[in-house]
């Protein structure tokens, strides 16, 4: 069964751009990107768009439909009623390089800030031995895409410009934590997410866990775990003596 459908996408670049209407062919069982394929093979071979895998799994096809943060790939044109709307924007957050395709290096940049595992000392790779509970811990985070849905929904750099140099967001957070609570981890990352992650800056809105494609309680078994062990360490009675 087919319909045509009415879609606004955002066309432009870095400098400017604005919603253009189409009207288009949808048949049963696609998905919003293969609308927009069918956009780019009937009416606009020029439109730009990442993807990758269609199958939810590269985090490439990022972007905002009728302003909720999905992946093109996994948003299935049967969520809308035919006579529907559907407008499709770029991720809010990330610069417009063109069309529905944003610069998301700022998260490589974060990325690259947080410091790598560091091994324990005087225990020989492949005698690192952990119980199964904390390899399950670090499984949960180890689903990330990398879509960045959570970087580009997170209201403190989502609205603020100006707190991008301060803030990881809630994925980079989240690596911290995955390796915080690595048993094996030896370095020291209390300070550090604090005070150059931006850890404070959460407030704990939950929104980046709401749009995770793969369901990873960010809020609840990253970031609210890590935001205990910082306060417990800055609190603790003896180490504040140890520290005077
Ligand atoms: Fe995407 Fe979830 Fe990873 Fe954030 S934590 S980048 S929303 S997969
Ligand atoms: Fe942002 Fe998630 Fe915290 S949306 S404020 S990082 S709970
Ligand atoms: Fe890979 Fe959508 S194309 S996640």
């Amino acid at each position: 069964m087919s319909y045509q459908a009415h879609f606004r996408v955002w066309r432009g670049d870095s400098a400017g751009g604005g919603l253009t209407d189409f009207t288009v062919e949808v048949n049963e069982g696609e998905v919003v990107l293969d609308i927009i394929h069918r956009l780019q093979a009937t009416q606009a071979p020029d439109l730009a768009v990442r993807w990758n895998c269609k199958a939810g799994k590269c985090g490439s096809c990022s972007a905002e439909i009728n302003g909720k943060p999905r992946l093109l790939c996994m948003t299935r044109m049967s969520t809308f009623t035919e006579a529907e709307t559907v407008t499709v924007t770029p991720m809010r957050t990330f610069p417009v390089v063109r069309d529905l395709v944003c610069d998301v290096s700022f998260n490589y940049t974060k990325a690259r800030e947080v410091p790598a595992f560091k091994p324990p000392e005087g225990v020989a790779a492949g005698d690192y031995r952990m119980q199964q509970v904390d390899v399950e811990r670090s499984q949960e985070f180890r689903k990330c895409i990398e879509c960045f849905l959570c970087q580009n929904t997170c209201h403190v750099v989502r609205d603020h410009e100006e707190n991008k140099e301060s803030f990881s967001g809630p994925r980079f957070l989240m690596r911290i934590a995955e390796l915080e609570m690595h048993p094996l981890d030896a370095a020291d990352r209390h300070q550090d997410a604090q005070s150059k992650h931006g850890l404070g800056l959460c407030n704990i809105t939950k929104c980046c866990t709401e749009v995770c494609p793969e369901h990873i309680k960010i809020t609840d078994n990253a970031l609210i775990p890590l935001k205990e062990r910082v306060a417990d360490r800055r609190y603790d009675p003896l180490l504040k003596l140890f520290r005077k």
